[in-house]
């Protein structure tokens, strides 16, 4: 595996893949690997010939009060991880090669950003497109995959990608569980053993209306209404959001027709965890 660590190597070397025809794939991301960061690569590694794996903490989506300088880091661990899943090049850009004195241009995805994480964190998806764009430019890939786990990101970026022509394919993949159900992510890191076992409410959210659903509840505010009874019964656990939203436009939905989405984003002590599952009508759907 290669490391590659500035962008003008890395554009080099996506020159020189393009010349040759090959597929390249990209998953970006911030390190600190977990399961879930392992399937989109081991994913990618199956539909390209070439597989990037971007690891950029990028600054321009964090806000002054959240938690960039104490984010988890563990290059070496990530370089082992990366090397196990067969990828073909991590990419380690620094911030200041990323964005060099002087830097101003920023990309605006103007509705999809707002609400749920967009309220709470102002600037954060101008910052994760803004970021996304430039390793699109980078690296060239044909398909770049992100998880579902973080899915108004991965909307913002889809809506970003067609309202801008970047010539590259977005695909959604599953959330990684725990074996207890908690979604994986870097973040869980944070939480002691008491935040560790409330963070398992979100999931029991999810479950609970997925339950209700298939026994043919419809309606938003009974849905909402058993999640937010989990939740609050959970010492140490506060919502911030919970919202039955049209799976790509995001828009709040009064009642479930076909699909929706029920997104999560709660508090659990400091730290704030987001979760989220596809509710269907018809079909019994995973979470
Ligand atoms: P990061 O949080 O490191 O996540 C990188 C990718 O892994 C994202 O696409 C995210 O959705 C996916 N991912 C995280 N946890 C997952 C899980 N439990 N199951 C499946 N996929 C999971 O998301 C970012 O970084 C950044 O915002 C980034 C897109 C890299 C831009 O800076």
């Amino acid at each position: 595996m290669d490391i590659i660590s500035t962008p003008d190597d890395m554009q080099g070397r996506a020159r020189q893949w393009r010349s040759q025809g090959l597929k390249v794939v990209l998953a970006p991301t911030m390190g600190f690997f977990h399961q879930g960061h392992v399937s989109l690569m081991e994913y990618g590694r199956t539909i390209g010939e070439r597989l990037v794996v971007s690891l950029f903490v990028n600054p321009a989506q964090f806000g002054p009060q959240e938690d960039l300088g104490r984010y988890p880091r563990d290059l070496d661990r990530d370089v082992r991880l990366a090397r196990d899943a067969g990828v073909d090049c991590l990419y380690t850009p620094e911030a200041g090669a990323m964005y060099p004195p002087g830097y101003q241009t920023f990309v605006e995805v103007e509705s999809l950003s707002q609400g749920l994480c967009g309220a709470s964190r102002p600037g954060h998806f101008r910052g994760v497109a803004t970021v996304v764009l430039k390793l699109l430019n980078q690296v060239a890939p044909q398909v770049a995959v992100f998880g579902e786990k973080d899915y108004q990101q991965l909307m913002v970026v889809k809506r970003m990608v067609a309202d801008l022509d970047a010539p590259t394919e977005i695909v959604g993949r599953p959330i990684v569980r725990e074996p207890d159900g908690l979604a994986m992510s870097s973040r869980n890191t944070y939480l002691n053993p008491e935040g560790r076992a409330a963070a398992l409410c979100l999931y029991r959210a999810l479950l609970a209306a997925r339950e209700l659903v298939l026994s043919g509840a419809k309606s938003r505010e009974n849905i909402l209404e058993a999640v937010r009874q989990i939740i609050q019964a959970t010492p140490g656990a506060h919502i911030d959001y919970a919202a039955l939203v049209d799976p790509v436009t995001l828009q709040e939905v009064e009642a479930i027709q076909g699909e929706a989405r029920l997104l999560l984003a709660v508090w659990v002590n400091n730290t704030r965890l987001i979760d989220n599952t596809l509710l269907s009508e018809s079909r019994l759907c995973c979470v």
